[in-house]
């Protein structure tokens, strides 16, 4: 067991490494520092708590709010970095492995700190605030919502007129899906599967369901280190363009029978469920990449197996009458609870739109919708990245802006 000390610098060192890679945030950090515009207001965040997260709190601290955080996920927590975050100045409401309850009083916590300003990763934070915590809702300008799974559940509350608070879907923004989603994913679902399994992708078939932003971005990966791909999705202009991307196609009644590795990024439930689990092969290994624990039916397998062990750290492996299955990190999202989510220059530009977000949400007053983030903030995200990368571009002329905006061409 490390000393807390030890923890607090484990925790300090891995914070300064991502603030190396985070130069987008660092320059955004740089300017928040001189106008403190977060001065007098309270942010409450609610993210996976490693080094990335961190930083991002402590840079919005330093644009003087007071900041309060707690976990999105019971096993993405990092308590070294918890604590080190803590002993900067920001109030922690997190630990790793929370028990369901624990987890709930932390982000109760969270709220009773009565924010103005809500970041949300999966929309756990909010919607609290909207069922136990309404009297609270009138001091709160707005929340950013990191995931798309948290889209889709605000969107589900704006339809049915439960919607309290604009709500600025960050998720949806160019610099966070195309990046984050796909480059993000692809790479740190791997990183996940690899650290834990510490097995060869190469000739193996990787089934990924769902066929997102995040299922492009893993199937990508899975065939660039030599797996076939094979992809399940409910969408058929989706599945059409996994086809046409040169992916086999089909059914998870299928697939079952065919694949080695299961990565599931479909936002939805039970996609891989007790059916599934009869059809696999022996060895099969099942990983989970969507925000919550739901796409593979833990509870399911657990109830058909005969017997249960932990293998491995982060693998369970489940005999079902002889033949083996194998599940990563409980069905927990793999790059957070067996790794350390996404790289960090992703998280640059992902949490560079979330303090931009902040401000635009502090400097106008929103509807209580779910809206877009500004075009031209996710503009400026991608101008400070490509500055960063050294990367310059080219700009229209005079008379290429004049022909662009012209129609009489004939
Ligand atoms: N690190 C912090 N938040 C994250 C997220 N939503 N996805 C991946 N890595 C992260």
């Amino acid at each position: 067991m490390p000393t807390t000390d030890e923890l607090r610098n484990s925790g300090t060192l891995k914070i300064e490494w991502v603030k190396g890679h985070m130069p987008v945030l660092g320059e955004l950090a740089r300017r928040l520092r001189q106008t403190k515009p977060f001065a007098k207001m309270k942010v409450a965040i609610c993210l996976h708590l490693e080094a990335k997260t961190a930083y991002m709190a402590q840079v919005i601290k330093d644009g003087g709010a007071e900041v309060a955080i707690c976990g999105s996920n019971p096993l993405s927590t990092q308590n070294d970095v918890a604590l080190a975050l803590a002993e900067s100045g920001v109030t922690v409401n997190a630990k790793y492995d929370a028990s369901p309850e624990e987890y709930r009083m932390y982000l109760a916590h969270t709220l009773e700190t009565e924010p103005n300003l809500i970041i949300d990763d999966g929309a756990d934070l909010i919607s609290l605030l909207h069922t136990e915590y309404a009297d609270l809702l009138p001091g709160v300008r707005g929340g950013a919502e990191e995931t798309t799974t948290g889209v889709l559940r605000f969107q589900a509350m704006e339809a049915a007129g439960a919607l309290k608070i604009p709500i600025l879907a960050v998720n949806d923004a160019h610099c966070k899906y195309l990046f984050d989603n796909r480059y993000g994913t692809g790479q740190s679902v791997f990183d996940g599967i690899l650290r834990t399994t510490n097995l060869l992708i190469a000739g193996k078939k990787v089934v990924v369901v769902g066929y997102g932003w995040c299922g492009k971005g893993v199937a990508m990966r899975a065939q660039g280190l030599g797996a076939q791909v094979i992809i399940c999705e409910i969408n058929p202009i989706k599945a059409l363009e996994a086809a046409m991307e040169g992916y086999q196609v089909m059914k998870m009644e299928e697939a079952a029978a065919e694949g080695d590795i299961f990565i599931t990024v479909t936002g939805s439930t039970g996609v891989i469920n007790v059916d599934t689990f009869k059809r696999l092969k022996n060895g099969a290994i099942l990983a989970n990449a969507g925000h919550f624990d739901v796409e593979i039916d833990v509870a399911g397998l657990k109830k058909i197996a005969r017997t249960q062990r932990t293998v491995r750290k982060n693998i369970d492996e489940y005999n079902l009458n002889g033949k083996k299955i194998y599940l990563l990190a409980a069905g927990r999202l793999v790059n957070l609870a067996a790794a350390d989510g996404h790289p960090a220059e992703i998280m640059d530009m992902a949490f560079a739109l979330q303090v931009l977000a902040l401000l635009h949400l502090r400097e106008n007053n929103l509807p209580a919708k779910v809206l877009p983030l500004p075009l031209e903030i996710d503009k400026q995200v991608a101008e400070l990245k490509l500055a960063v990368m050294g990367i310059e571009i080219d700009r229209l002329d005079e008379e290429q802006k004049k022909y662009l905006a012209s129609w009489q061409r004939v």
